[in-house]
């Protein structure tokens, strides 16, 4: 018998197991809490609830760590590519040549999307919020591929997920081109999956592309950066849908929906859009006060993590990354670079800040880079979910094959109405 802890309650007492992780905190199971006290527990949010186990990511929010499969996320971003990442969530460890030559052949072959899926995209208005249409599109697959969305046969689960991530940038940079009038570029398999995907947003059939390779190294640094977070809304949102059966492009337009929110995926759009209504250093002190006013429902986007309470690893080479490109870029006095950085500096040093442990997350220098790279606002969120994707589906894998699987089904605190009788009308 393994380690135990007694949870004592009025009168009563309860042995629950305790299971220890490789590192990080140990849990205390209460799978049988219910049946043995007839009790739930009670954490709105999640806080303190372990919702599976999983041997894909671990973070250490006091430490400021990400590990995806053991690797520390700097040492991935800095001397490997967004798709041995992916093989690496996917299977667990770092491809040798062979496997990664492989795997890059088998993605790239599952780029283009069906043809009817262009007649799909003429449905929505030309200003659709690009999200939205990726929720629908990314849904609209399971209709287009029937021969990958049988979970229980392994091979088509593994097609779908090679699908998914092949397919997301070519949806997405169609959902671009849809909004702003352009033809949609065809993926060119030549190119690695970053630098196809600039192409494909960038690229005008009249003209042309050359891909600017600081551009698609800074972008696949930001993939890489973005590719997983353990159990985050989204990637909890994908599993909850996937533990009825769903099949996986359903659940990964889930996953897409849940991230399109401002605390999640949406904080790097908010964050831009908060940076211009700031508007100069001088009003820096306005928003600050704002943030800090328990009666103003302001807060500083880019700032403040459920999780790291320490500064985000992936904020520190964002930084670096965006110092690049905009070097690249030409873009000397950006005055909404010059408002982030005092913006960075003031709340580092602000008691309120310091004080809730409260630092710049990774969509605060995110948004930036990519405005600088020519991307548009909205699309800053598609760009998350492209390359969170790989993620969505390591996760969903990982708990499609783990036999200890159940549909899950939180349970409530009813705090409604007691049983009454139903009041006709005519005495209401
Ligand atoms: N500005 C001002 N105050 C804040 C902020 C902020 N950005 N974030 C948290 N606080 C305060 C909050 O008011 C609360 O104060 P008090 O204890 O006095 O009531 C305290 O800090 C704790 O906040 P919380 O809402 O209980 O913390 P949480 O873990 O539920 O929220 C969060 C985490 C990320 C939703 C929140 O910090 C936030 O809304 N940040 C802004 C949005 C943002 O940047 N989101 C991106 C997250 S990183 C990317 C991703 O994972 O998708």
């Amino acid at each position: 018998m393994g380690a135990t802890t007694q949870l004592k309650y009025g009168d009563n007492s309860l042995t629950l197991p305790v299971r220890d992780g490789t590192i990080g905190p140990s849990v205390m199971d209460i799978s049988k809490l219910y049946a043995q006290s007839g009790m739930f527990t009670y954490d709105p949010g999640f806080t303190s609830t372990a919702s599976c186990e999983s041997q894909i990511t671990y973070i250490d929010g006091d430490e400021g760590t990400l590990l995806y499969r053991g690797y520390p996320i700097d040492q991935l971003a800095e001397h490997g590519d967004f798709l041995e990442t992916c093989y690496l969530l996917l299977y667990g460890d770092l491809p040798t040549a062979a496997q990664k030559h492989d795997f890059d052949y088998r993605v790239t072959r599952h780029t283009m999307v069906h043809e009817q899926m262009a007649r799909f995209f003429q449905g929505f208005r030309r200003d659709a919020h690009p999200m939205a249409v990726m929720v629908a599109s990314v849904g609209a697959l399971s209709a287009f591929y029937h021969d990958s969305t049988d979970i229980s046969d392994p091979t088509q689960r593994m097609v779908a997920s090679m699908r998914m991530i092949a397919k997301m940038p070519t949806l997405a940079a169609m959902a671009y081109k849809y909004t702003i009038g352009q033809p949609f570029i065809y993926p060119k398999n030549d190119l690695d999956y970053t630098s196809n995907f600039l192409r494909m947003c960038y690229a005008v059939p009249c003209e042309e592309y050359h891909v600017n390779p600081v551009l698609s190294r800074a972008l696949d640094r930001i993939f890489i950066l973005h590719a997983d977070h353990e159990q985050n809304a989204s990637t909890s949102t994908v599993r909850l849908a996937g533990s009825s059966g769903a099949n996986p492009f359903a659940c990964i337009a889930a996953g897409v929906a849940c991230l399109w929110g401002p605390a999640h995926g949406g904080a790097n759009e908010a964050a831009l859009k908060m940076l211009s209504e700031i508007g100069t250093v001088e009003n820096i002190p306005k928003f600050v006060a704002r943030a800090k006013d328990k009666n103003d429902p302001f807060r500083l986007m880019g700032f403040g993590h459920r999780v790291y309470k320490n500064y985000d690893p992936r904020a520190k080479i964002m930084q670096h990354t965006c110092h690049e490109v905009l070097t690249e870029m030409g873009i000397k006095d950006d005055p909404l670079l010059d408002i982030a950085v005092e913006l960075e500096r003031i709340a580092l040093h602000d008691e309120y800040f310091v004080e809730k442990k409260l630092y710049p997350n990774i969509d605060f220098y995110s948004g930036i880079t990519l405005k600088a790279m020519g991307f548009p606002t909205d699309m800053f969120t598609v760009l998350f979910a492209v390359a969170r994707t790989v993620g969505w589906i390591a996760q969903w894998k990982e708990m499609i094959e783990d036999p200890s699987q159940k549909i899950g089904r939180p349970r409530q605190l009813y705090t409604g109405a007691a049983p009454r009788d139903y009041i006709p009308m005519s005495k209401r």
